[in-house]
């Protein structure tokens, strides 16, 4: 059967305008798709061995019959590659294929080779153009839309970055059939995010159908990743520097990068699974603030826990935390400000917003009261 036509979201940057296209099958139109943006007909793609061997012939094969080929640049699988010496070694071998500024990187993987490849862009020879094919439900819906793109370092994530937007993204559902379900459910919790965050009604469908979408249901998946994108579309188009609007993205965040930092950024607890437990708890220190109904917190916690996330501190692998340890990770986040703590909370479901200078004492004493450890 002949997939539907793919959905097309356009990300409105005026100049560096591009669309996003999700369906089945978008792969199989990669070569056409890439040659408006190709002056030489070749594309360096950086992958990791895991999706390299997974995807990587029927990639190769899809460009070759559209005449370009393809230099492949593998790196180890995991969130260790995004650091410091993975982009040294990715720029290395961008410059050994003595890649101009008409040539073209496409960043085919999850939000690791995305964000690595795309930082690799951005600085190399002070720019070159590049493409995402996304291949983790996570780096669909999130990721590989809005050209945040950065590396690890030792004193934190995403620490050295730079925007580079992507000139097009091609999302292809069919990938999604290899991806483990621990890692659907990691980027479902981006997906109920953005309910959480601007569309009570978009929350209330995945309460109905998030089930379908975990299970990769065609109608379903298409509709949860093309409604994502749709919101991250419109708030990068407003605010593509995060000066305002754009840190709503970053609900559960704070806590959730507290929580990675703890568990020392790898597999006991993934990046989308920090996600939701931190909007779970963001939700809580919502209601406890006053901010938001006790009822929506409890909604939005079984939301997340049906989709077999984390929504408490004693989910996650190594707990009891020491609450100062999590509050001093939090102090060092991005978003904080003079010391001060940046959360974004919640006035309900469909509802969110940037709280600044929130004390330090009222979070430690909402995280003893949430079990952690004195
Ligand atoms: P990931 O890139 O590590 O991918 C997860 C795992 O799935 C890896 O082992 C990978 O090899 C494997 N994989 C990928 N696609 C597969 C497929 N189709 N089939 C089978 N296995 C597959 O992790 P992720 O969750 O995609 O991304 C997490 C990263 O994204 C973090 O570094 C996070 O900081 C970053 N991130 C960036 C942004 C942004 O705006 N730039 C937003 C959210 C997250
Ligand atoms: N993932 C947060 C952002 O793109 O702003």
């Amino acid at each position: 059967m002949t997939p539907p036509e793919p959905r097309i979201v356009p990300v409105g940057l005026g100049a560096r305008a591009y669309e996003v296209v999700i369906g089945q099958g978008v792969l199989d139109e990669a070569g056409r798709r890439l040659l408006p943006f190709l002056k030489n007909r070749r594309v360096a793609v950086v992958s990791d061995e895991t999706v390299w061997a997974l995807h990587g012939a029927r990639l190769t094969a899809i460009l070759d019959r559209s005449g370009i080929d393809v230099a492949p640049v593998i790196v180890p699988p995991g969130e260790q590659t995004k650091s410091f010496e993975g982009l040294a070694d990715v720029s290395d071998r961008l410059l050994a294929l003595e890649l101009d500024r008409g040539d073209l990187v496409v960043a085919f993987g999850g939000g690791v080779v995305g964000d690595l490849a795309g930082f690799a862009a951005a600085i190399y020879k002070r720019g070159i153009d590049f493409v995402q094919i996304p291949t983790t439900l996570l780096a669909q819906v999130d990721s590989s839309v809005g050209g945040k793109t950065a590396i690890d370092t030792p004193r934190g994530k995403n620490l050295v970055g730079a925007f580079h937007q992507p000139r097009l993204v091609l999302a292809d559902l069919d990938v999604l059939d290899t991806l483990p379900d621990r890692e659907m459910r990691a980027g479902y919790a981006e997906i109920i995010k953005y309910g959480f965050l601007g569309d009570v009604g978009f929350f209330e469908w995945l309460e109905a159908h998030g089930r379908a979408v975990l299970a990769r249901e065609p109608a379903a998946l298409t509709h949860a990743v093309a409604r994502s994108v749709e919101m991250k579309a419109e708030i990068v188009a407003e605010d593509e520097k995060e000066q305002g609007r754009r840190a709503l993205l970053n609900l559960g965040h704070t806590f959730g990068h507290a929580l990675e930092a703890e568990t020392g950024y790898g597999e006991a607890l993934l990046h989308g699974e920090a996600v939701a437990a931190g909007m779970a708890l963001a939700y809580r220190f919502s209601a406890t603030q006053g901010t938001c109904e006790a009822r929506d917190a409890v909604r939005a916690q079984a939301a997340i826990a049906a989709a077999g996330l984390p929504t408490r501190l004693a989910d996650v692998p190594g707990a009891p935390f020491a609450a100062e340890r999590l509050v001093r990770h939090m102090a060092q986040d991005k978003k904080a400000e003079g010391g001060r703590l940046t959360f974004i909370l919640a006035r309900g479901l469909g509802e969110a917003y940037v709280a600044r200078d929130v004390p330090a004492y009222q979070v430690r004493d909402f995280l003893l009261a949430e079990g952690a450890k004195a």
